[in-house]
């Protein structure tokens, strides 16, 4: 049976975004994959609101689903999509960051959250494939956190991000196809993403440029300093990504490189084992709130001072 492989782009209609997808799903599809892509503008797609029904329920052993799951299409999506043996994720770069529009649909992701689900048994586990494409109208400067943040709101459904890259210098509509080097390079995605498919998944690996970024676990550009973690956890320096801790080392040839430590991987973020961690983190924190009715009324009363504070809006 030929594998499934879904686009998923949240750039304008028919331009780079979009372009630089259909590119690498030809790849795929070329290797006998069948392709299913979507532009997020074709849907109608709320916000998280917040409410976070989804994890106390997950945190109280139930699966309760989205509390908007009936609102609006990304439930319809998501069916098909948790149904891919490999998604390919395409955003624009606003602001340094990837769009609005792909962290809206993204950020819904939480009640689909696979390592909680599958911790309490409301699923069984499957292995995916991912790979990502960022497009901005200027140089990797101007897009720091893009591919950053949309590694990180892969997370959730447990993708095995494999490839990743980041379109520059094409800010206007479709600019892309000036670029035969940049359509290599996503046609390239596409064939990782097969390759990657068609390798056992114990020994799936990256396959993108092998020293990209400073990390050598999820390779993110983004590293920050270490502060105390739930129950005290800390390392010198962390991926901002991943979380994977270690230490800047300097290197024969005079290069700073980030060493992860022995226990660098505990809470790994793009492990379910490493997630399982924070599923017992928001069990602790958020289901030890719930569970408190000292708690619960003390919150309720000291909140009677905010609401009535009602300063002049717009
Ligand atoms: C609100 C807004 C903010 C943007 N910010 C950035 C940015 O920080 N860095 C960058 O490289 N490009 C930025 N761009 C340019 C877009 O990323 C660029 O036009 C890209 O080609 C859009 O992809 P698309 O053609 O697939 O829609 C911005 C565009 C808009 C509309």
């Amino acid at each position: 049976m030929g594998f499934k492989v879904m686009g998923v782009s949240a750039g304008r209609n028919d331009s780079n975004c979009d372009i630089l997808l259909k590119e690498a799903l030809l790849a795929c599809q070329e290797q006998g994959a069948e392709i299913t892509m979507i532009n997020l503008h074709d849907y109608e797609l709320d916000d998280c609101t917040g409410c976070t029904s989804c994890t106390m329920g997950m945190s109280m052993g139930k699966h309760t689903g989205c509390a908007l799951d009936k609102k609006d299409d990304k439930k319809r999506i998501m069916e098909v999509l948790l149904d891919q043996d490999a998604v390919i994720f395409a955003a624009p770069t606003f602001a340094l960051m990837p769009s609005s529009l792909y962290l809206k649909f993204m950020h819904r992701n939480l009640a689909y959250e696979t390592a909680f689900l599958t911790k309490i048994g409301a699923i069984q586990h499957r292995d995916r494939v991912g790979a990502l494409i960022a497009v901005g109208g200027s140089s990797r400067s101007w897009q720091s956190m893009t591919l950053e943040c949309m590694q990180a709101s892969t997370f959730s459904n447990s993708f095995k991000i494999v490839d990743m890259y980041t379109a520059t210098m094409v800010p206007a509509p479709a600019q892309v196809l000036l670029h035969d080097e940049k359509l290599a390079r996503a046609r390239e995605i596409g064939q990782n993403v097969m390759k990657a498919l068609n390798t056992p998944v114990e020994e799936r690996t990256w396959l993108g440029e092998p020293d990209a970024g400073w990390c050598p676990n999820c390779h993110s550009n983004c590293l920050c300093l270490g502060e105390p973690q739930w129950r005290g956890l800390q390392y010198p320096i962390e991926c901002a990504v991943c979380g994977a801790g270690g230490d800047l080392v300097k290197t024969d040839d005079g290069k700073w490189k980030f060493v992860i430590a022995a226990n660098g991987l505990e809470r790994d973020r793009t492990s379910e084992e490493g997630r399982g961690v924070h599923c017992d983190e928001i069990a602790d924190t958020q289901g030890g709130f719930f569970m408190d009715p000292q708690k619960r009324s003390t919150v309720a009363e000291k909140s009677e001072k905010y609401k009535q504070i009602i300063f002049k809006g717009i």
